[in-house]
């Protein structure tokens, strides 16, 4: 028998096991994780109490509550940039549109809207005309795609933690027209602080990291023939655009062209245009 060393345990661990033969992906992951972790805890000397901190911390992520029905889990590899990590490695096949996170505040069945329909209702809001085309990688139309959107109002307030908003505002489906076409009517929207209560938003306050996002539009699409899309559209020099909490801020950037209103005596909000192309790729790409 070979005794267990500093030397030996992190080999011993990994070859505990059928070494892959029944489930060779899994083998893969699980040894690399083990190789990295085993690492880590000799990098920084990993004492016993902060080890049992550690367990307590992920105890707690994992707990599910009121308000975060499945736990923080999910919370924490966004802040941990894992999961942009995974969208950025997915993201290097093809000219697509960039996939992005879907967060937890998407509802599926959101109100159906015609095509150049507002979407909610906002009075402080500044309006926002948002049009633009689905296509293929060959620029080519896809007509009749689905596309849903949400996002929260002015103040960076979604419906769902809004008690003065009227259910499904700022948010609704749409299909494109025959000529790939979307367009629809919104309000310039604000970031905002992602709820911070719960052990993530305690280790951000001790490392002194912020929980902002920076103002953005999400999109799901799907045409049949092509990979669903989820993604999030920024807004083009919101706060925080190169500092976003979750890391998210990529190429998908909405530049607002702004129009003054033509009555300022009235104080009539300004009203923005822009436009934005989605590029779907075909199902063979995932093969
Ligand atoms: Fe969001």
């Amino acid at each position: 028998m070979k005794p267990i060393t500093l030397d030996t345990i992190t080999q011993a661990v990994i070859n505990h096991g059928d070494g892959g033969k029944t489930h060779p992906r899994l083998y893969e992951i699980y040894t690399s994780l083990v190789k990295h972790l085993h690492a880590f805890v000799r990098e920084v000397n990993l004492t016993e109490p902060e080890l049992q901190q550690g367990r307590d911390f992920l105890n707690r992520v994992s707990r599910h509550t009121q308000f975060i029905p499945d736990g923080e889990m999910q919370v924490l590899t966004d802040l941990l940039g894992i999961s942009e990590l995974v969208l950025l490695l997915q993201d290097t096949i093809g000219k697509a549109t960039e996939s992005n996170l879907e967060g937890p505040l998407y509802i599926p069945n959101a109100p159906e809207r015609q095509i150049g329909d507002r979407i909610g209702v906002d009075v402080e809001g500044e309006a926002l005309f948002l049009s633009g085309r689905v296509l293929d990688v060959n620029g080519q139309a896809i007509a009749n795609a689905l596309i849903e959107v949400w996002q929260p109002n002015s103040q960076g307030l979604y419906d769902i933690f809004d008690p003065s908003q009227p259910a499904g505002n700022f948010r609704g489906q749409f299909h494109t027209d025959r000529d790939g076409n979307y367009r629809f009517e919104t309000v310039v929207p604000s970031g905002y602080d992602v709820p911070a209560d719960g052990p993530c938003g305690e280790v951000l306050r001790l490392l002194g990291r912020h929980t902002w996002r920076a103002a953005h539009i999400h999109f799901k699409l799907s045409a049949t023939g092509y990979l669903p899309l989820t993604t999030q559209v920024f807004i083009e020099g919101a706060p925080q655009l190169d500092a976003d909490t979750t890391f998210a801020v990529r190429t998908n950037i909405l530049k607002l062209q702004k129009h003054e209103s033509a009555d300022a005596k009235a104080q009539h909000q300004p009203s923005h245009t822009a436009e934005f192309d989605f590029v779907l790729k075909p199902i063979e790409a995932a093969k």
